[in-house]
C-alpha cells in the first residue's frame, strides 16, 4: 500500500465523540513505552505524526488519524504504567475499555509487546479482555532492533509457545523495529487485505 495521505483528526477521551465516518478502523494498543506511537509514525513514514516519548505515558487519549481518506488508525494511551495515580488510571481503564465495547467501526486491534520480553500478566489479561468481547487482534512484537537474529527468533518462538498454555491458537503476528522499517510491507499489506475483505460492510 502506497500512503498518500495520513492525517491526524482529533483527540478524546470519549468514544462516543470520535469521528462519525464509517471508515474500517485499526487500534494499537500495549503497555506504555511498547512503541505504538512510533509504530503508527513508521508505517506512515512520518516522524511525528503520533507523539512519542523515551519515557511511560506519553499518549493519554484516543487519538484519530484518517489514511488515505479511506480508514483510521488509533493511537491510544498505553497499560501498565505504575507511576501513573490511582484514579487516573481507572479513569484511563475505563475509556479505553469503552473504547472497544463501544466502537462500531474497529475492524482490528495490533496487541504491541516488547520482542525481548516473556508474556506478562497484564497482556495475557488484554488480551483475554478482547477474546470476551470478540473482538480481533493480532500481536505486534516490537523493537526487533534490540534483539540479534538467532536471539529474537528464539525470544518469539517461546513467547508463541507460552501463549498457547492460554489460547487454542495463536493470532496472525508481527516482528516489527520502528527503527529498521522491519515489518512494515508486510504489516502494510494485511491491512489492504482486510480493508478489501471488508468493504462491503462499509458501504
Ligand atoms: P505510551 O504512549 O507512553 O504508551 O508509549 P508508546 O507505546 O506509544 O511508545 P513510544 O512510541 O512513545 O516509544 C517509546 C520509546 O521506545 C521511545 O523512546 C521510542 O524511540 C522507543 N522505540 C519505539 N519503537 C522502537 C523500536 O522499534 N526500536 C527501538 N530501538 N526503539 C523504539
Ligand atoms: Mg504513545
Amino acid at each position: 500500500m502506497k500512503i498518500k495521505s495520513a492525517e491526524f483528526v482529533m483527540s478524546n477521551s470519549n468514544v462516543t465523540k470520535a469521528p462519525k465516518d464509517n471508515i474500517p478502523e485499526y487500534a494499537f494498543i500495549g503497555r506504555s513505552n511498547v512503541g505504538k506511537s512510533s509504530l503508527i509514525n513508521m508505517l506512515m513514514e512520518r516522524k511525528d505524526l503520533a507523539k512519542t516519548s523515551s519515557k511511560p505515558g506519553k499518549t493519554q487519549l484516543i487519538n484519530h488519524f484518517k489514511i488515505n481518506d479511506s480508514w483510521f488508525l488509533v493511537d491510544l494511551p498505553g497499560y501498565g504504567y505504575a507511576q501513573i495515580s490511582k484514579k487516573k488510571r481507572t479513569i484511563f481503564q475505563y475509556f479505553i475499555e469503552n473504547y472497544f465495547k463501544e466502537r462500531k467501526q474497529l475492524v482490528c486491534t495490533f496487541v504491541l509487546i516488547d520482542s525481548r520480553h516473556d508474556p506478562q500478566k497484564i497482556d495475557l489479561e488484554f488480551m483475554r479482555f478482547l477474546g470476551e468481547n470478540q473482538i480481533p487482534f493480532c500481536i505486534v512484537f516490537t523493537k526487533a532492533d534490540k534483539l540479534g537474529s538467532s536471539k529474537l527468533n528464539k525470544q518469539i518462538t517461546s513467547y508463541k509457545k507460552k501463549l498457547l498454555n492460554h489460547w487454542e491458537s495463536l493470532p496472525q503476528s508481527f516482528v516489527t523495529s520502528s527503527s529498521s522499517k522491519l515489518g512494515r510491507e508486510e504489516f502494510l499489506d494485511f491491512i489492504t487485505a482486510i480493508n478489501e475483505d471488508v468493504a462491503d460492510d462499509f458501504k
